[in-house]
C-alpha cells in the first residue's frame, strides 16, 4: 500500500470506529440561531456579492460529512435545498443518512466516497461545506482542488485548516504519545487511560502540561476530546500565508473567514486604535497579510476557517460608508432568515413590553462584536418579520415613530432619527444580518 493510501486506511478505520461528532440523533439545530446562520449559503452569497439568494432548489454538498452533524445544519439552514454528503468512513455515512432521515430529510444522499474522488458524483455544487476535514488528508491541496472541480461558478465552498500556531500545544502531545507508541497501534480505550495517566503524572509545571493538559480540564473525562487531540491521526497545522497559496493554486479566492470580526487587526490594540507602525500601514497590507498579522498578535483560531469561491466571481461594491441618502432610498431591506424568526420575533416583543432592550448578537453564539442595540426604537423593528422592506418605506416607519419619542423641533430630529437609521443599517449589513439589495 503506497503512503498515502495507508494514510487513508488509518484515518478511515478512526472514523469507522468512532463516527464524528458523537452527538445523538434527535438533536436539532433549530434553536441554535449562530450555527445556522452560519450553514445558511445567503450569508457568505450576500457578503461577496451584495445579493440575497434562497437556498431553496440549490445543491449542497457536505464534504467529510462524519455522523451529519453539520448535514443537518445545512439541511435546516437551506429548505428546499438538494443536500448530498460525502465521507472516507462508510460507519459515518450511515450514521449521517439516519440521521437526516429521522429529522425528515429523507431525499438526502450520502455516499462513501472520499473527497480526493468527489468528481466521481458528476455534480457541481452551490455550497460545499468541508468542515474539520482538509488537515487529516495526506495533501490537503489535493482535496481542495477536487473540490474546486465540484464547485458551480458562482458556488461558495467553506473550508478550514488547523492553525499551526494555535493548535501548536496540541501538536506537541502527539509527537510525544506518537513517539511513546500511541495513536492507533492498540485498543482506543487502552490508549486514552494511558495518555490520561502520563498527563495526570507530569509536572504541574512541566511546559507541554500548562499548554496543552491544564487549559481544557473540563475534557478530561471525555473520551472524544483525547481522540480529536492526542490520537487525532494524520492532524497537520497550516499558517495564513500558506493557507492563501492553497487557494492561489486552486485559482480560488477568499470571500471572507466565517469568524471575520474576531480577525480584525484593529482589535488587538488598546481602544481599537493601532500605533503609528501599524496605522501607516494598515490601509497598503493585502488581506492576506492583515489576516497573518492578526494571527501572529493572538493565534487564538483553532481553525483558519473560510468561506472562498472561484476566483473573479466578487462583485464590485461600493462601502456601505460611501452611500448617499440616494442610495439607500433605492434599496430593499432584507432581515436574514435565520433571525426572521417566530422566535426572535417573540423575544423582541417580550422585550417591548418589558422595556427592555433587544440585541440582536445575543442570540449569536459567536462572538460578532458589542451588542446591537437600538435603545427606544424596538417597536420600528417589527415590519422586518413581515418580509422584505423598500428602505424608503421602512425610513418613513422608523422617523414617524422617532418622532413620538421626542420634544425636539421636527425637521431637525426627523434628519437625526434618518442618521440613526443609517448608521443601524451599516452595522447590521457588515454582519448580514440585514441584507441591503438595490433595486435594479
Ligand atoms: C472531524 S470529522 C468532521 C465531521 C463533520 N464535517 C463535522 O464537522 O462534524 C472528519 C471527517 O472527515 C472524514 N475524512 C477524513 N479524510 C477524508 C477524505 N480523504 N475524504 C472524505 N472524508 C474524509 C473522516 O472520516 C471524518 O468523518
Amino acid at each position: 500500500m503506497g503512503h498515502d493510501a495507508e494514510h487513508l486506511e488509518r484515518v478511515r478505520a478512526q472514523y469507522d470506529t468512532a463516527p464524528y461528532p458523537r452527538i445523538p440523533l434527535h438533536h436539532a439545530h433549530s434553536e441554535d440561531t449562530a450555527m445556522l446562520y452560519l450553514h445558511n449559503l445567503m450569508t457568505p452569497y450576500y457578503l461577496r456579492n451584495q445579493r440575497v439568494v434562497s437556498g431553496a432548489g440549490k445543491r449542497i454538498l457536505d464534504a467529510g460529512c462524519g455522523s451529519g452533524f453539520t448535514s443537518l445544519a445545512l439541511a435546516q439552514a437551506n429548505p428546499g435545498a438538494r443536500i448530498v454528503g460525502i465521507d472516507l468512513s462508510e460507519r459515518s455515512v450511515a450514521v449521517a443518512r439516519e440521521r437526516l432521515a429521522f429529522h425528515g430529510f429523507k431525499s438526502a444522499e450520502f455516499h462513501a466516497l472520499p473527497i480526493e474522488r468527489v468528481g466521481e458524483l458528476g455534480e457541481d455544487f452551490d455550497l460545499i461545506n468541508c468542515d474539520e476535514v482538509l488537515y487529516l488528508l495526506p495533501d490537503p491541496g489535493v482535496g481542495l482542488a477536487a473540490l474546486t472541480g465540484a464547485l458551480a461558478p458562482d458556488g461558495i465552498l467553506r473550508a478550514n485548516l488547523h492553525s499551526a500556531y494555535a493548535r501548536a500545544p496540541v501538536f506537541r502531545a502527539q509527537k510525544f504519545f506518537q513517539t511513546l507508541g500511541l495513536a492507533g497501534h492498540r485498543d482506543e480505550a487502552e490508549e486514552i487511560a494511558l495518555a490520561r495517566q502520563t498527563m495526570e503524572r507530569m509536572n504541574d509545571g512541566a511546559q507541554l502540561k500548562k499548554d496543552a493538559w491544564t487549559p481544557f480540564a473540563s475534557l478530561h473525562d471525555d473520551s472524544e476530546w483525547y481522540r480529536m487531540n492526542y490520537l487525532l491521526v494524520g492532524d497537520k497545522g497550516f499558517t495564513i500565508p500558506e493557507t492563501f497559496a492553497m487557494l492561489a493554486d486552486c485559482g480560488l479566492e477568499l470571500v471572507n473567514m466565517l469568524l471575520w470580526p474576531t480577525w480584525e487587526l484593529r482589535h488587538w490594540f488598546k481602544s481599537g486604535q493601532p500605533p503609528p507602525l501599524v496605522a501607516a500601514q494598515i490601509g497598503k497590507l493585502t488581506t492576506a497579510e492583515r489576516l497573518h498579522l492578526s494571527e501572529l498578535i493572538h493565534s487564538s483560531h483553532r481553525l483558519i476557517d473560510f468561506w472562498c469561491g472561484h476566483a473573479g466571481q466578487s462583485r464590485h461594491r461600493d462601502p456601505m460608508e460611501t452611500w448617499d441618502a440616494g442610495d439607500f432610498a433605492a434599496s430593499v431591506l432584507h432581515l436574514h432568515p435565520q433571525l426572521a424568526t417566530e422566535r426572535l420575533k417573540q423575544f423582541l416583543l417580550d422585550c417591548l413590553e418589558a422595556g427592555e432592550p433587544f440585541n440582536f448578537n445575543q442570540h449569536m453564539r459567536v462572538p460578532y462584536g458589542d451588542p446591537i442595540v437600538i435603545d427606544g426604537m424596538e417597536a420600528a423593528l417589527l415590519p422586518l418579520w413581515d418580509g422584505p422592506q423598500p428602505y424608503a418605506e421602512f425610513e418613513r416607519h422608523w422617523v414617524r415613530l422617532a418622532v413620538r419619542r421626542t420634544t425636539v423641533a421636527r425637521p431637525v430630529f426627523e434628519h437625526t432619527a434618518r442618521g440613526e437609521l443609517r448608521r443601524f443599517v451599516r452595522r447590521m449589513e457588515s454582519l448580514a444580518y440585514l441584507m441591503v439589495e438595490p433595486v435594479g
